[in-house]
């Protein structure tokens, strides 16, 4: 093998790895509930679909334009005035093949080796390996749990050095939920714009917000504006995970230098997913809005029974579909950190969740509560029984 050090550098993904190991013992029959999947249960609405099949039939299967259809650019920019009141013209929008490559791309035009970029910790598994593979520092930012885990301007301070080029937010977060509050963002936005660093904003889970409206860091000035990259995608919110669309807006000279990017790697997104998602903004958020209805009570649900069990905190998640309770009162004897509890909850209760370890945080799982109530009372029980076996 002769590999670049590029590569050698990034870990393959935990939660796909404890995604293959239920798979595996349900190949075997074993009848295993599943927390790990980071995408909502429901299926693609049909309007969606149906725009997709009617682009099909109409022959739009060619290349397109490597920023994406021009009618996409321009619904995302009108929606991104609409619903998160931030101006973008359409030239300041382009289409990517989901928010993963929004983010990869984003890193790929601001970094120079040995840059660095602050991510707060629990993070999405991503960030820090996209960093890296373009070449720069990940450096990590510890959240607690008293916190909320969520982020404040005054901790992020500390991490700040003459290096940092770039911030990644999150919120709603995965794995933790939190959810940054605007007075909040609107102090970590002075900071950004005092220390000259670029914003990476991942409103994946934007439509998933349970206790306050979510609000785009972009959205708070012109100058916030111009320093931050908005990336969003209709992955979870129009349950199109595997179309593989999403978007950066960001000034037009920050697109430009992406759409070559595109140009030179993927040459376009996918031509007639695009016409379907052009259906899900049609929609006017009516989809997600039902989705979240059905979350909310499932995380109300999942929450009190974590917080039946002795020794356990789980702090209440204000967004997303994930919780993150703390299981150290669990980590004894034979289980020696949160991945031998993740297995040990595989085993024994039959049970499907991710370590904390795998986000940056030892000590806590992450379950996702997208998937049906049936599975969520059943698991709970389950994991439940087990836990307290340990005790
Ligand atoms: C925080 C976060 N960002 C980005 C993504 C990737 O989204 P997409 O499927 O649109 O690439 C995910 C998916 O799990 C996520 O949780």
């Amino acid at each position: 093998m002769n590999f670049s050090e590029r590569v050698l550098r990034v870990q393959p993904s935990q939660t796909l790895v404890i995604t293959a190991k239920a798979a595996e013992l349900r190949k075997r029959g074993i009848d295993i509930i599943s927390f790990g999947a980071g995408e909502p249960d429901f299926d693609t609405p049909d309007f969606v679909k149906e725009a997709a099949i009617k682009a099909l039939k109409e022959g739009k299967t060619r290349y397109t334009p490597a920023a994406g259809i021009p009618e996409l650019r321009e619904g995302i920019a009108k929606r991104l005035k609409d619903k998160n009141g931030i101006t973008y013209s359409p030239s300041e929008v382009i289409v990517t093949p989901g928010a993963k490559m929004a983010l990869y791309e984003v890193f790929s035009v601001i970094l120079n080796p040995g840059d660095e970029v602050l991510v707060p910790a629990p993070y999405w598994v991503s960030y820090t390996e996209q960093i890296k593979l373009c070449d720069g520092v990940p450096v990590i930012v510890p959240l607690s749990e008293e916190n909320g885990f969520v982020l404040t301007a005054e901790i992020l301070e500390k991490y700040i050095t003459p290096k940092t080029k770039g911030l990644v937010l999150n919120t709603p977060s995965n794995p933790t939920g939190a959810v940054i509050p605007k007075s909040e963002l609107i102090k970590i936005a002075e900071l950004c714009l005092e220390k000259n660093i670029l914003i990476i904003s991942d409103e994946c889970y934007e439509e998933f917000c349970y206790d306050e409206d979510h609000v785009s860091i972009a959205s708070i000035s012109k100058e916030v504006r111009d320093i931050t990259f908005t990336i969003n995608a209709f992955s979870k919110s129009y349950s199109m995970t595997g179309w593989r669309l999403g978007w950066v807006a960001a000034p037009e000279e920050y697109i430009k230098k992406i759409t070559i990017i595109q140009s030179q790697t993927i040459s376009n997104p996918t031509s007639f997913a695009m016409y379907g998602a052009l259906a899900a903004l049609e929609d006017g958020g009516k989809f997600p809005a039902m989705m979240k209805e059905e979350f909310k009570k499932r995380r109300d649900f999942v929450v009190d029974q974590f917080l039946s069990i002795e020794g356990i905190t789980c702090p209440k998640p204000q967004g997303a579909f994930y919780v993150f309770p703390n299981v150290t009162a669990y980590i004894n004897g034979d289980i020696k950190n949160d991945i031998e509890l993740t297995t040990y909850l595989l085993e024994d209760a039959k049970v499907a969740v991710v370590p904390g370890s795998a986000f940056g945080k030892e000590g806590y799982i992450r379950l996702s509560y997208a998937t049906s109530m049936d599975n969520i009372m059943e698991g709970m029980k389950r994991i439940k029984d087990s836990l307290l076996k340990l005790k």
